[in-house]
This record gives C-alpha cells, sequence and structure tokens, in this order.
C-alpha cells in the first residue's frame, strides 16, 4: 500500500541543514512512500482568538494534514528546545479544541545539528508536545544526526555509507510503522 507523508521542516533558515536532511529522507525512502511538505513559514503567531475563525494560513495547515497519511517532523534543536516557528505550527494544527489534526496520525521525528548531541533534547521536547497531540509516534529507530559540512550533498546524496543504510533503514521502519497503525486504526477524514 503507499502512503503520503506530510513532512515539516523546522528551520526558517534559506541554508538548513535540515531541509538538507528531509532531502536525503525522501530519496532514501521506500519508493511507495510519497512526500509533500507542510510550510510553516507564513503562518502568523498562534492565538485562541483566531478559534472562531481561522485564518486562510490556518486553514490551509490543517488542511494539509488532513489530507496525509503521516508526518515526519526534521527539526533543528534551538536552546535545547524546539524552534518557535514548529512550536507554533504544531499550536496551530492541535486547535481549535476538538478538531484537533494530530488526533491519532502516524509521525516520526528526526533531527540534524552540527553539533555532537544530534538534536536530542529538541527530539524529546517534540515527543512531549506530539504525545499530548496524541500522534502515534514511532519510538525506535532514533535519529540523532550530527550533520558535517559534506555528508549529505545540497540535493540530498549521502557521502557516507553507514549513514546513508541508517537513514534507509530509519524510512523503512517508518514505512512499516505507519502501516501498522493504519491498519489498526484508519484516518477518520
Ligand atoms: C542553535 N543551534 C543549536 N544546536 C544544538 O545542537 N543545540 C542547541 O540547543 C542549539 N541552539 C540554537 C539556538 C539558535 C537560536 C540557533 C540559531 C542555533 C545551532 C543549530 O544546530 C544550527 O544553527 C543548525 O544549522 C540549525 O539547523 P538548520 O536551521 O540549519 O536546519
Amino acid at each position: 500500500m503507499a502512503f503520503t507523508v506530510g513532512y515539516f521542516v523546522g528551520s526558517l533558515s534559506s541554508t538548513s541543514i535540515n531541509r538538507t536532511l528531509a532531502k536525503a529522507l525522501i530519496r532514501l525512502a521506500p519508493a511507495d512512500l510519497d512526500f509533500v511538505e507542510i510550510p510553516i513559514k507564513d503562518l502568523p503567531l498562534y492565538s485562541p482568538d483566531f478559534d472562531a475563525d481561522y485564518p486562510p494560513e490556518g486553514q490551509a495547515l490543517k488542511r494539509a494534514i488532513a489530507q496525509v497519511d503521516a508526518i515526519l517532523f526534521v527539526t533543528p534543536e534551538y536552546n535545547r528546545s524546539i524552534p518557535g516557528a514548529l512550536k507554533n505550527a504544531i499550536d496551530w494544527a492541535s486547535r481549535p479544541w476538538g478538531q484537533n489534526s494530530f488526533d491519532h496520525i502516524p509521525a516520526a521525528v528526526i533531527g540534524a545539528t552540527p553539533g555532537a548531541i544530534g538534536t536530542a533534547l529538541a527530539q524529546q521536547a517534540l515527543r512531549a508536545v506530539l504525545s499530548y497531540c496524541n500522534a502515534r509516534q514511532m519510538t525506535a529507530p532514533e535519529g540523532y544526526i550530527s550533520l558535517k559540512p559534506g555528508l549529505i550533498t545540497e540535493d540530498g546524496a549521502v557521502t557516507n555509507e553507514s549513514t546513508e543504510k541508517f537513514l534507509s533503514d530509519f524510512m523503512v521502519e517508518f514505512r512499516d510503522h505507519i502501516e501498522r497503525v493504519l491498519t489498526v486504526l484508519p484516518r477518520r477524514s
């Protein structure tokens, strides 16, 4: 069965290494996964004042999530947590109350930093948020990527064999996770 994965890149940077990582993951993913980016950069800051009448950007976000089978988060770590832009997008998608777009959705988390800890703390923070949002997270493998210059080319080719295998295995596991979750719990449309 083929699945469509919506992916969030948690960085707004024009030179984002997490966007590069996302490209690599897409290249290495099983052929029966299709990908669509869910953009976050044009969202205003969320306020409950919008709940009665979501602006077009908020409606587009929720529509985009409704149209995919699963969500992949590829995020940097900012100050040992997730970037505000990504948290803002999650807040938008989780509301209005009773219309949480992440309810039961299969999800995976991965991230890259030039540093040594590979976004581990950001991912733990994101997992807590997604847990509250009732997403069905893949718990293993975890993907803490220390991305040194040259490890992934700009168009997403991985230059190191063991990293390439790790990322490829990660996506195979995610595909299987999506299938398992949706077999037990098909998404409501
Ligand atoms: C960082 N960076 C960073 N790195 C890390 O490993 N742990 C951290 O807590 C932080 N904190 C942090 C805060 C802020 C505001 C910035 C701008 C950066 C460095 C970060 O990993 C690096 O800039 C990455 O390149 C960010 O990912 P993108 O934007 O290139 O995808």
